[in-house]
């Protein structure tokens, strides 16, 4: 009788634990074919706009785009998922450092360029 009473114990407490976890995210481009992202307007953006302060000796905002830019999109779909948030509200670079940014059809062409392969999941 005690060991039922412990063995519940144990299964509501797992339980509650469990509850608690977050939820995973599903992977947005997990049927997706592949998206190598060289050669695209995203590629020549990060390029120019984005890799002398995501690089590995910086790492502004703990992240490392000079690596990821090489591969494809289905290797950090999450990453990249943030890349497309900051660049469709045009909130990389940041504005208040004298860095160069992208005009306004380079920001519309790698959004548009974003959006077509992170959809094409949800059809
Ligand atoms: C002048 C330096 C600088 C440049 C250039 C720059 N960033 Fe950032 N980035 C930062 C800093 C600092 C942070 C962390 C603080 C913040 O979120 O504002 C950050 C954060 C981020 C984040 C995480 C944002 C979040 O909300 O978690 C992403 C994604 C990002 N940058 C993408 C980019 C992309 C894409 C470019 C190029 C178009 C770029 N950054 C260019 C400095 C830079």
């Amino acid at each position: 009788m005690k060991n039922c009473f412990q063995l519940f114990i144990i299964l509501t407490c797992s339980m509650l634990l469990f509850a608690c976890l977050p939820a995973p995210r599903p992977n947005p481009l997990a049927e997706s074919p592949d998206f190598p992202i060289k050669p695209s307007v995203l590629y020549e953006t990060v390029q120019t706009y984005c890799l002398d302060c995501h690089n590995p000796e910086k790492m502004k905002g703990n992240i490392d785009l000079t690596r990821a830019v090489e591969g494809k999109l289905n290797d950090r779909p999450f990453l990249w998922l943030d890349v497309a948030h900051v660049l469709k509200h045009k909130e990389m670079p940041p504005e208040d450092e004298r860095v160069e940014r992208p005009d306004d059809e380079t920001y519309l062409e790698v959004n548009n360029w974003l959006e077509k392969r992170f959809e094409l999941n949800s059809r």
